[in-house]
């Protein structure tokens, strides 16, 4: 009997503003290296002058810009592209926008955020980048780590699918702490897209 090549799952990065990149690379080659059947099918970002969005048509990946100012916009666009696209979930790698509601429930497929720090601390409006890191060092916590959640309309809110910590008491600076959470990101991103895919 013949053997089906597997069904690859369509998925799409969004990311915001002049994001760096480095989840939407880790996630490529995550697939990509293990050749698990998981395609980033669309990149949308907000504005083209990004090393994320760089990055993406670098490495071949169909790379949008949209605009985020009129976010009703915004959000009609990827719905469209998300149907058109057959996009199974999407990842938000450095999208510091809030989705609405309507958007969630319309696009009817997991949407996961990734959050450097080990929600449901160091969450919510404002924390995001370097604000995190300087919160978590300032508290003299000894721990931090990256936490994948479903997305829901709230900051960081959603239901929590993947945690993972990390020893920060030999940082002596928040960057210090961004450094060591950011290798944990890598290596927690991917493998829960799968989980969430049902491929692992
Ligand atoms: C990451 O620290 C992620 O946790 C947060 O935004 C940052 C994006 O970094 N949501 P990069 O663009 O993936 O390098």
């Amino acid at each position: 009997m013949e053997r089906t090549a597997p069904v690859t799952h369509k998925i799409a990065i969004l990311s915001s503003g002049k994001s760096r990149g480095s989840n939407l690379a880790a996630i490529h080659s995550y697939f990509a290296e293990r050749k698990l059947p998981v395609e980033i099918a669309l990149a949308v970002f907000t504005r083209s002058d990004s090393a994320a969005y760089d990055l993406a048509s670098n490495l071949g990946i169909c790379s949008l810009v949209i605009p985020a100012k009129d976010m009703q916009d915004f959000e009609q666009q990827v719905l469209k592209l998300i149907e058109t696209n057959s996009i199974e979930l999407i990842a938000l790698a450095g999208f510091m926008k809030q989705l609405s509601a309507i958007f969630i429930t319309q696009a009817q497929i997991p949407i996961l955020n990734i959050h450097p720090a080990l929600l449901p601390k160091y969450g919510g409006k404002g924390m995001f980048g370097m604000a995190v890191h300087e919160a978590v060092y300032a508290a003299g916590d000894k721990v931090s780590g990256a936490t994948i959640h479903r997305v829901d309309p709230l900051y960081d809110h959603g239901a929590i699918i993947a945690q993972q910590e990390v020893d920060i008491s030999e940082c002596r600076s928040p960057e210090e702490v961004a450094k060591f959470v950011l290798k944990v990101e890598h290596g927690l991103y991917a493998p829960s897209i799968a989980k969430v895919l049902g491929i692992s």
